[in-house]
């Protein structure tokens, strides 16, 4: 979902980049990696690949820390080998959302999932490895390509589904087009470290799904986390503070709501008659 979009951004700022599917190259496989690298020698490795499916993880652990956990390892290794700078983007899920404020860069990560303890393994691999980084949490992320929260609402409405969403998990959805935009200006600073990059603004996924059924005849259901028992633990406030990387790149992330209407216009959705 993201490197798909995140390509022809920078590309449109005139950076000569490759997306690799995991055909092309597979993160768990070291001599390939190494390889690749090798005989690219890019600039930068942006490293967007990950197993993403949280709730399937809680079932095949080992699965989620091969790619997320060893596999960034395997990345950064060779870009230490190569001397090369990475950028790993990881998750709000390495925090436990027991804080009640936003997350800064800084405080201490207590994953509740298979998912953020694979993504946390990530971090550290690349921090062991890399003084040249940059680790970019991001969350709840929509966009075009691929399955998202957004199109599951407006598939589930279009077919007069009843929609019944949490309401009590607090976070920022954001989307993969002003992402991508915010990855290409911090890439341009050259400032390694930890950043939180997300849309601006706090909702829950209720109020989120009323916002994409706006204007439409449906009513969506408002359900706490505990009447819809799934396999992973969500963290229930996970919304990132974003101080330091507006600092970084001199301005502002755009609202949630404002991303929000831009990606449904891109997507043109009309209500059923
Ligand atoms: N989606 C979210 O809400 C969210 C929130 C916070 C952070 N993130 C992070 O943002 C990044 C991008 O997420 P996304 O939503 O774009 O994920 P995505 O749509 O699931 O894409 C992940 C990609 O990684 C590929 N991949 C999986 N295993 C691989 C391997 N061994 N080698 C090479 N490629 C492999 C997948 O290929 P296949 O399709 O072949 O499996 C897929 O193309 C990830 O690091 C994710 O952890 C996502």
């Amino acid at each position: 979902m993201l490197g798909k979009v995140l390509v022809p951004c920078l590309e449109e700022r005139g950076h000569k980049i490759k997306g690799l599917p995991r055909e092309e190259l597979d993160v768990t496989n070291y001599p390939q990696v190494l390889d690749l690298l090798t005989y690219a020698k890019p600039d930068l490795v942006i490293h967007a690949a990950a197993y993403t499916r949280v709730d399937q993880a809680e079932s095949e652990p080992d699965l989620a820390y091969l790619i997320n956990g060893y596999g960034t390892e395997n990345i950064a290794i060779a870009c230490n080998k190569l001397e090369l700078p990475m950028l790993y983007v990881s998750t709000d899920y390495v925090f436990d959302g027991e804080q009640n404020r936003p997350y800064t860069p800084w405080d201490a990560t207590r994953p509740l999932s298979v998912y953020g303890k694979s993504k946390l393994a990530g971090e550290k691999a690349v921090q062991r490895h890399l003084t040249r980084f940059y680790i970019v949490r991001t969350s709840w992320l929509y966009g075009p390509h691929g399955r998202n929260f957004v199109n599951t609402i407006l598939d589930m409405a279009a077919n007069r589904k009843p929609v019944r969403v949490v309401s009590d998990q607090w976070g920022t959805p954001t989307c993969t087009l002003s992402l991508s935009e915010t990855l290409a200006d911090l890439i341009a600073t050259e400032r390694w470290g930890v950043y939180h990059a997300t849309d601006g603004g706090v909702t829950n996924w209720h109020e989120f799904a009323q916002a994409i059924l706006n204007g439409w005849n449906a009513r969506i259901e408002p359900i706490a986390t505990s009447d819809l028992p799934r396999p992973a633990t969500r963290p229930k406030y996970s919304v990132l503070d974003k101080t330091t990387l507006i600092h970084t790149i001199g301005r502002e992330m755009i609202p949630w709501e404002e991303s929000l209407r831009g990606y449904l216009e891109l997507i043109s959705v009309r209500q059923p008659a």
